[in-house]
């Protein structure tokens, strides 16, 4: 599998400890916290924006172990490591033959990560027009992107 195809399973924090791993006793930390646990709870799909090395895939993970897929995977998909003309076919998949070099069957990362969290590390840096098929698929998750 390439590089930037690279699905990682990290270990989850067990839920009564899920946020021993952030560090921190802010007013703005605590509201943050408080937004993980209320999107937690829910499936929708959740848009994390922060300068760089603020934790945002901390917070990620964060989210992950406090929702019901706690115990599934979390599933991380580096977008900016991707050539965009093969985006596409790894977000949503392909058919056999579907292009040249498409020699089998290939299941997208959507369909994989059913049920279990999917970690688009650097969605940001997806041009808006690279596809429609995820433009329609950002358009119809209601909460963020
Ligand atoms: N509040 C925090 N408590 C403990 N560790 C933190 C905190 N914030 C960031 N870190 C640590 O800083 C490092 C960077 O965090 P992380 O990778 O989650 O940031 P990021 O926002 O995704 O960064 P980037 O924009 O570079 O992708 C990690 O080692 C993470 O554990
Ligand atoms: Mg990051």
């Amino acid at each position: 599998m390439p590089e930037y195809a690279t699905v990682t399973y990290p270990e989850a924090d067990p839920p009564d400890r899920r946020f021993k791993r952030i560090i921190g006793n802010s007013a703005a930390l605590e509201s943050v916290l408080d937004q993980v646990e209320q999107v937690a709870s829910t499936d929708s799909t959740v848009l994390i924006e922060g300068e760089t090395g603020t934790g945002k895939e901390l917070i990620a993970h964060a989210i992950h172990s406090s929702s019901q897929r706690y115990g599934r995977a979390f599933i991380k998909l580096n977008c900016a490591a991707i050539p965009l003309d093969l985006l596409e076919s790894e977000l949503f998949g392909h058919e056999k033959g579907a292009f040249t070099g498409a020699i089998a069957q290939k299941i997208g990362r959507f369909e994989m990560a059913d049920k279990e969290t999917l970690f688009l590390d650097e969605v940001g840096d997806i041009p808006p027009h690279c596809s429609p098929n995820c433009c329609a698929f950002c358009k119809n998750r209601s909460s963020s992107g």
